[in-house]
């Protein structure tokens, strides 16, 4: 096969995954895989990708095989944290990520001495490498900013000797780090959107009960137990995203309930409680229907997260695994939270005394499993309930994008 040929079938297989991707996690294979074709394709010893910030260049991965400890095979990548150069034009990689050309030099020691740009040998000193030639380009997005730079050291040649970069590689290299641009630009996008789609679902809850902030601790809180508990179930992260975005949705069906019932101080006539039990079935009418997955878990979770796992819940009175795990897990998270807060009609009750009722509904009101997944996270609850949960496990945070500039 020549090597165009290749090419061709290596960014058909990128496009592919630019196409499916949609997180993080996602983005920092693609970002790797992008810098290791780019070096496949011209020979690189060794390479670094940048992502631009406000005024900084973000060292996201590098690869090295000269330096990697592994014999042979595909050198390691090395993936930084917060590791960063000023963004100007003193540096290499700064320059091209201000002014978006592409560097390509015979030997970084050689840098003709008009360049603005400088090349930096502490890498270097500290590891007894010699940097010789270097390709720089810029990773621009459809709008045609910079979104961050390649960079590629040491082209080596037929007999192993560092060579120059063939000039005739930039237009790949530049279209491959394109294709990481793009990437780049989606995934903040969606994020954008799920930031804004959360939002707007705390908005509406708020709406619903007239209880402003409360509420949207509750669901913020609730739906943080309801991934803590899953994830130690062994929930895969695509899901437990989806249930992080679903489980905020459960009592939207409270949106039909008269105020005299929902903002009742005292206890509920019997009458005014089987009123209050349909918030179940009307949050799943709500949220019928949609094509949208997420959508499809709500509407799942409103139905279902007042069933017990011994069949004395409502709506259906359905009993153990018929009830859709989601719904056994968020049912957990509400009532914990509903103990531990303080309600129009209860005072919150202290820490012990909600895991004591807990416990005590194992295999009554919840799964055994589910009880026993929230006991062995409970070092974890104070975090949520204090809000300083750095990340919540499985999902998608900000350490390959930073804050989108
Ligand atoms: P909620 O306040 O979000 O409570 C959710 C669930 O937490 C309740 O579902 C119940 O399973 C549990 N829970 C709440 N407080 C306690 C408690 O003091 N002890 C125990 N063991 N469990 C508790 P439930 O009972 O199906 O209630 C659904 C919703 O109905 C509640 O949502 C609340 O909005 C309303 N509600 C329930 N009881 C009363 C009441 O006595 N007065 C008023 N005003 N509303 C009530
Ligand atoms: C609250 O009582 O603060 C919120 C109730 C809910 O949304 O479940
Ligand atoms: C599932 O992962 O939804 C099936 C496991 C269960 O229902 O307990
Ligand atoms: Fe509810």
């Amino acid at each position: 096969m020549s090597r165009m040929e290749n090419l061709e079938q290596h960014l058909a297989q990128l496009n592919a995954i630019g196409i499916a991707l949609s997180c993080e996690r996602d983005l920092k294979s693609l970002l790797e895989k992008i810098l290791t074709e780019a070096r496949s394709f011209t020979r690189a010893e060794a390479g670094t990708l940048y992502l631009a910030e406000e005024d900084a260049l973000r060292f996201v991965v590098s690869q090295n095989d000269v330096l990697s400890n592994s014999a042979g095979g595909d050198s390691a990548s090395v993936w930084f944290d917060g590791e960063q150069l000023p963004l100007s034009k003193q540096s290499m990689a700064g320059y091209v990520g201000l002014t978006g050309e592409v560097l390509n030099l015979e030997d970084a020691y050689r840098i003709p001495p008009a360049a603005p740009y400088r090349f930096n040998p502490d890498f270097d000193r500290q590891n007894d490498y010699r940097t010789q030639s270097m390709m720089l380009v810029p990773m621009r997005a459809a709008d045609e900013r910079i979104v961050g730079v390649l960079q590629l050291i040491n082209a080596r040649g037929n007999g192993g000797d560092v060579i120059a970069f063939d000039s005739r590689y930039e237009d790949l290299v530049m279209s491959l780090a394109s294709q990481a641009a793009v990437a780049v630009c989606n995934v903040r996008l969606t994020e954008e959107l799920k930031r804004a789609y959360l939002d707007t679902i705390l908005r509406l809850a708020v709406a619903v009960e007239y209880r402003d902030d409360d509420t949207a601790e509750h669901i913020r809180r609730m739906a943080n137990y309801s991934v803590l508990i899953a994830d130690e179930l062994g929930f895969p992260p695509e899901r437990l995203e989806m249930l992080h975005y679903a489980a905020p949705m459960h009592d939207i069906g409270k949106v039909s309930i008269p105020d005299a019932i929902l903002l009742k101080t005292g206890g509920l006539t019997d009458a005014e409680y089987d009123e209050m039990k349909r918030h179940t079935e009307i949050g799943a009418q709500i949220l019928a229907g949609s094509q949208s997955p997420v959508v499809q878990m709500s509407a799942e979770v409103a139905l279902t997260h007042h069933e017990k796992f011994d069949g004395t819940g409502y709506p259906g009175g359905l009993s153990g695994q018929r009830i859709p795990l989601e719904g056994r897990v968020v049912a957990l998270a509400d009532v914990f939270d509903a103990l531990s807060s303080v309600r129009c009609y209860k005072p919150a009750f202290p820490l012990e005394k909600c895991v004591d009722i807990i416990r005590n509904e194992r295999g009554r009101h919840f799964d055994p499993l589910v009880v026993d997944a929230f006991l062995r996270r409970l070092d974890d609850v104070p975090k949520i309930r204090e809000n300083r949960l750095p990340q919540v496990p499985g999902l998608s945070g900000s350490e390959v994008l930073g804050n989108p500039v």
